[in-house]
Parts: C-alpha cells; sequence; structure tokens
C-alpha cells in the first residue's frame, strides 16, 4: 500500500505526526499514515477539551477521519485501519486492540447525553462516560454505531450499519440494529473440527 503513497504524502504526514507530537498527552507513531483531512483533535469546535492520545505503529487513518478525545483517551493498537469519515471520540476512554479494521463512516461514541430532567436543557446535563473496548482482529462493517459501555472482544465481526449496544463476546458475528450476535466463529471451526456420530 505504502508503495502507492506520493513523496509529497509523506512529507506531509510527517510534518502533521510531528506537530501532534509536541501537543501534551498526544503520542502518534512516526509510521502512521493520515489520509487527506484525517485529523487528531484534543479540542474542537473552539474549545480545548484536552485529553490523551496514543496511536501505535502501522495505523492508517483513511480520509476524513477526526480522532477527537472530549477529554478523555484514545488508544489505538498497531495496524489498526480506520476507513474514510469514521468519527472516534475519546470522553470516557476508547481502546482499540492491534490488526482491528473499521469500515466507513462508523461512529464511536464512549459517552451519552444525560436527559432525566425536563427543566434543563439536554445539553446542560451531565454526560455518562462508560468507555468502550475493542478487541484485537476485530472487524466493524461500515457504517456502524458503537455505543457507550460496550466491550467487543477480540475477533468478533460486526455487520455493516449495526448499532452496537451491548457486549460482543470474542470471534462473535453480530448485526442489526441494535447488533445481535448470530453466530461465533470459533464456535463454528470447532464444530467444524468435530467428528461426525
Ligand atoms: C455480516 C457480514 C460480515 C456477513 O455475515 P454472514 O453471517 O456471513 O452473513 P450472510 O451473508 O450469510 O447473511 C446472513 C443473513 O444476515 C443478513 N445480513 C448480512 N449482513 C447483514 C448486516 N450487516 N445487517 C443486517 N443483516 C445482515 C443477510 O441478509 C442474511 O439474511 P437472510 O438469512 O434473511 O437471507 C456482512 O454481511 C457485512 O455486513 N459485511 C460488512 C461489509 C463492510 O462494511 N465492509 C467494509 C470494508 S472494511
Amino acid at each position: 500500500m505504502n508503495a502507492h503513497r506520493t513523496p509529497w504524502d509523506a512529507i506531509r504526514r510527517r510534518i502533521y505526526v510531528a506537530w501532534l507530537n509536541r501537543r501534551r498527552g498526544v503520542q502518534v507513531s512516526p509510521s502512521v499514515y493520515f489520509g487527506r483531512g484525517a485529523t487528531i483533535q484534543t479540542g474542537s469546535d473552539g474549545c480545548a477539551f484536552g485529553g490523551r492520545v496514543a496511536i501505535a505503529e502501522s495505523v492508517t487513518f483513511s480520509d476524513g477521519v477526526i480522532i477527537a478525545t472530549y477529554g478523555g483517551s484514545v488508544e489505538i493498537g498497531a495496524n489498526v485501519y480506520v476507513g474514510p469519515y469514521c468519527v472516534l471520540y475519546g470522553h470516557g476512554g476508547l481502546t482499540i486492540g492491534r490488526d482491528t479494521m473499521i469500515g466507513a463512516h462508523t461512529v464511536i461514541i464512549p459517552a451519552n447525553h444525560g436527559f432525566a430532567r425536563v427543566d434543563i436543557p439536554i445539553a446542560a446535563q451531565p454526560l455518562t462516560r462508560e468507555g468502550i473496548t475493542i478487541g484485537e482482529d476485530v472487524w466493524i462493517g461500515s457504517g456502524c454505531r458503537v455505543l457507550d459501555g460496550v466491550r467487543i472482544g477480540r475477533g468478533a465481526v460486526i455487520g455493516a450499519g449495526s448499532v452496537v449496544t451491548q457486549d460482543i463476546e470474542a470471534y462473535g458475528v453480530a448485526y442489526g440494529v441494535p447488533a445481535r450476535p448470530v453466530r461465533n466463529r470459533a464456535a463454528a471451526i470447532m464444530t467444524a473440527l468435530l467428528p461426525d456420530d
């Protein structure tokens, strides 16, 4: 893949990574790829939120990806691919294990607005921030939404367009709104290995 990237891309990326690494709490491996318009934000909409970012080697952020800490942490393991126009928030903490792939236009949101009261605007009510953990070697299809408090186990597959509201077990395959488990990759392999009788 790197062979198709232009020298200008490489220079642009190196300058951006060096600039990011000067910021407090931000650690980005020099081998991370940023597509056009891909950004890491520790502040946005005119506000500085702070937060912590750690991006390991050989991560790819495709065009238009936004990583926004909102005061929380975003930790991404080696070789993770984040597809075009994904938005990954940090509020309550987001951890993504190595070798995971995330399809285009997916949004991961480790926070929820409280809305128990009706006498004050929702925007003025406290956020809950439980955090999201995604294991190694997970494949999240395009256009998914992963909501606060969810843990997705290693090797899981999430179908395109899913809204993940509950934990998905390791090697689970799940899809839909809300995402429901349909099978388990590891169990399917074990069954195939068992002798017929
Ligand atoms: C989930 C997925 C991996 C395939 O899983 P699978 O269990 O092999 O699914 P199948 O193709 O055998 O389909 C099984 C059933 O689930 C349905 N289904 C498959 N994917 C679905 C999805 N994402 N959402 C809802 N239903 C889905 C199928 O229509 C089929 O329904 P039926 O039994 O009524 O005919 C695939 O459909 C998918 O969503 N891939 C993501 C592609 C993508 O976004 N790539 C981004 C590039 S990184």
